[in-house]
């Protein structure tokens, strides 16, 4: 045994841990290494302070909702927001990328669990024709707005253990759809351990901690403790647009988005969906304490969801948090270095363990606790934090369930809507049924438009028009 295998096992000995080593003895030497190589990953002091204020005191977990008030939010020009406060700030984002201070950040660390699917999420095919995949919506989007702006953006994402490998591959394989790969950058979130409800850390098996990623807002100390921070700060990069794997609809890059948040000097800005009905599984834009806050679907009292403004009908809570953000480089590395940092939260999960003898045990309920971080949870730190109103059917439709809502299904027919409306904006007749949905498939590339205003340019440039047909794919026609 190494000095350092026995300082570490002493570590868990006296924090109370020493169950992590009951089957080491029996380990082979590579498993025993592997063992100790992920408990010096953990961070017993941290661990400790969790197990103290989350898991053992009764109610600690029960949401502070005193002085809770709807957050306001700059509303669109087409929902009575001012139309030249709305020019100002695209002016302003458009030259910020014109001169290459914003990167894109993607987080994709999470596990496809509600969509039974067990790659990468980003490699779940989504678009109707070609059925290509979440990064290469990302990847063509990026391309396009390097392409407007004349400059290449540099693209950050984040992975988990569980994903890294495999997302890399699938990004070579692809050739990184046709980005200079110098400037796609993956990087690992960190891993949290479980523990069960009187607070020891759980095996996953006789050799290995019940280890899982510490959620999306591990991204903030990831990006730094990555070097990611220190590379930004060398390409004169210092705004992050960040966005979530799910949504292809996402806007990756939205000039207004970025401008909004660089002229109000903010450090973390968001964009807010009105939600479209009570129960809906958005997180809600609050102020408390003349703080901004994110109060998740979960934790919102159900009665307070469905309160409605008594004049306009509208919900009270209507701002709803669709995890697009706009950040300042400087912020992360404040939230991830300095004192303080982000809350954790807790998960009371079933989580596959052993048991006194060594079997394999998978509960039937939840027989312990994991550890999460929220990227929103930063809000309340950041200095003029700005929330801006964007459409739904133009930068919102998760795939995160297998069927229902938020479904491929729900996020295909959001996709060929928002087509249609692209066709038809620029003159092109289009059959739809009520809903805007064509009854059809087509698929618009990223390259070729991905809004209203680039649509209309490409499409008006090609000759011989094609016939709007099943099947049809508008690509990368003008290279
Ligand atoms: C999330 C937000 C919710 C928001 C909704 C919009 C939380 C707790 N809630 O809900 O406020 O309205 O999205 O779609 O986030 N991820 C990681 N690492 C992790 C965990 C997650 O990278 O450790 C990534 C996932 O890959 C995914 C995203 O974060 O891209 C969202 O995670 P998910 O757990 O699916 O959040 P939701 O409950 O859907």
């Amino acid at each position: 045994m190494t000095p350092d295998t026995s300082a570490i096992m002493e570590a868990y000995r006296s924090a109370g841990q020493a169950q992590v080593f009951a089957f080491y003895d029996r380990l082979s030497p590579e498993a025993r290494r592997r063992l100790v190589s992920e408990a010096a990953e953990v961070d017993l002091g941290e661990v400790d302070r969790l197990v103290r204020t989350l898991v053992r005191s009764a109610g600690a977990h029960s949401l502070d909702l005193e002085g809770l008030v709807p957050a306001p939010y700059e509303r669109l020009p087409s929902s009575g927001g001012d139309a030249s406060a709305w020019a100002r700030a695209r002016a302003v984002g458009e030259e910020a990328l014109r001169s290459g201070r914003v990167a894109a950040f993607t987080v994709a660390g999470g596990q496809g669990t509600r969509l039974g699917y067990d790659e990468p999420k980003g490699t779940y095919p989504v678009t109707p024709v070609r059925h290509h995949c979440l990064f290469q919506v990302f990847a063509e989007k990026l391309l396009a707005a390097g392409n407007r702006y004349g400059k290449p953006l540099h693209w950050f994402i984040m992975t988990s253990h569980q994903n890294h490998a495999a997302t890399e591959a699938f990004f070579l394989e692809h050739r990184c759809f046709g980005l200079d790969p110098s400037r796609v950058h993956f990087f690992r979130q960190g891993r949290m351990p479980a523990v069960d409800f009187s607070g020891k850390i759980l095996l996953e098996s006789q050799g290995s901690l019940a280890l899982s990623p510490d959620g999306h807002g591990g991204s903030l100390r990831a990006l730094a403790r990555s070097g990611a921070l220190d590379l930004m700060a060398s390409e004169g990069i210092d705004t992050l647009s960040y966005f979530q794997v799910d949504n292809p609809l996402v806007r990756c890059i939205d000039a207004s988005f970025i401008g909004w948040h660089l002229a109000r000097g903010s450090e973390m800005s968001s964009k807010t969906v009105p939600k479209a009905y009570p129960e809906e599984k958005l997180g809600h834009f609050c102020i408390q304490r003349g703080k901004l806050v994110v109060i998740e679907y979960s934790d919102l009292p159900v009665d307070l969801q469905r309160e409605r403004d008594p004049v306009s009908g509208a919900l009270r809570y209507e701002a709803g948090s669709i995890a697009i953000h706009v950040i300042d480089r400087e912020f992360v590395r404040r939230m991830a270095e300095g004192p303080g940092g982000l809350p954790f939260h807790r998960a009371d999960k079933k989580i596959a363990t052993v048991d006194a003898a060594g079997a394999d045990v998978k509960p039937s309920k939840a027989n312990g606790v994991k550890f999460e971080l929220f990227v929103f949870d930063a809000l309340p730190f950041a200095r003029n934090p700005v929330v801006v109103e964007t459409a739904r059917a133009d930068d919102f439709s998760p795939v995160k369930n297998a069927d229902g809502v938020d479904s491929p299904a729900t996020c295909r027919a959001d996709q060929l809507r928002q087509f249609a409306r692209w066709l038809r904006a620029s003159g092109v007749g289009v059959a739809t049924d009520p809903s805007g949905k064509p009854n059809f498939s087509l698929e618009v590339s990223p390259l070729f438009g991905y809004d209203d205003e680039t649509f209309k340019e490409s499409w008006s440039r090609l000759a011989p028009k094609p016939e709007v047909v099943d099947g049809l794919y508008l690509g990368n026609t003008l290279k």
